[in-house]
């Protein structure tokens, strides 16, 4: 069978099923790459029964695709992924894109908070950046390095409970802390709740747990002309401004022109 026609094959099956046909895509960009739909490769029996085991399963358990193949596309990059670290999020590109504007091969950057290590690894990759990734979960950092080791990254990873074992000064901090109020968690989509796990999730009754804890501690670690680049719930932005309301902040949107990232630096 030719490789457009078992990805629409898939595709439609997905559809039937109301799976957005991005799932599908994806599936198949991520065994033969982006260019697969033009590819002129005809699938043997052996793939056809994989590609099409796996569309089973994300239809039969709802379970996501990413969490079944254990990678997660990020800026163009597959990353590994379990149940122990949040899913990569297309919203968290902006944040990204933000940092990367910011950075060059000298820039050190504190990827606090650091999940698989997505925003450290690439801005390592991207612009050579000085990359530190922190997280609590040990998981997390086993993650973190494998990623780094697998896509070529030069970055260092230590266990830190946010700011406490963290010693240097950098010119860049990215978090994507934990910001889901406790109590919102049981009703976010079963694909969400049964498949990241609450570490990554649970920002403390208010949701702003993490954030109230970087905002009395960040300028330690940041610095002078440093930027913090922070991603928050669609629904947070009066609250952080508040909350980092002695620092300049700048409000980006996301590609559903939601509230996605916070730009704060210290006022002169
Ligand atoms: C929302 S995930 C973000 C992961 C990754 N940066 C991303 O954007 O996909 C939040 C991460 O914070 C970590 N975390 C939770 N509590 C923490 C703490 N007290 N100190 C450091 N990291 C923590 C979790 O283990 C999880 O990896």
């Amino acid at each position: 069978m030719e490789i457009k026609d078992c990805y629409n094959l898939i595709k439609n099956k997905f559809i039937a099923k109301n799976i957005d046909e991005s799932d599908a895509y994806a599936l198949f960009d991520y065994f033969y790459g982006k260019d697969f739909i033009v590819a002129n490769h005809v699938l043997n029996k052996k793939e056809i029964n994989k590609l099409l085991r796996i569309a089973n399963k994300r239809i039969k358990t709802h379970e996501p695709i990413f969490s079944i193949i254990n990678f997660s596309p990020f800026y163009g990059r597959f990353f590994k992924t379990n149940k122990h670290v949040l899913k990569p999020r297309l919203d968290t590109e902006i944040l990204l894109n933000e940092a990367l504007k910011l950075s060059n091969n000298k820039t050190k950057i504190l990827d606090l908070c650091c999940g698989s290590g997505i925003l450290g690894i690439t801005l390592n990759l991207e612009k050579l950046c000085k990359v530190l990734c922190a997280d609590i979960s040990n998981f997390a950092l086993a993650i973190t390095r494998k990623n780094a080791k697998a896509l070529g990254a030069n970055i260092s990873a230590i266990k830190s409970d946010m700011f406490k074992n963290i010693q240097d000064k950098f010119d860049i901090i990215v978090a994507n802390p934990p910001y889901i109020k406790t109590n919102d968690i049981e009703s976010l989509d079963s694909e969400v709740k049964n498949f990241d796990p609450k570490l990554a999730l649970d920002g403390g009754d208010d949701g702003l747990k993490f954030y109230k804890i970087i905002a009395s501690e960040f300028e330690k670690y940041l610095s002078k002309d440093g930027t913090l680049l922070l991603e928050i719930g669609f629904n947070q932005k009066n609250e952080l401004l508040e909350i980092f309301s002695e620092f300049d902040v700048k409000v980006i949107k996301d590609f559903n022109n939601l509230d996605r990232v916070l730009i704060v630096k210290i006022k002169e």
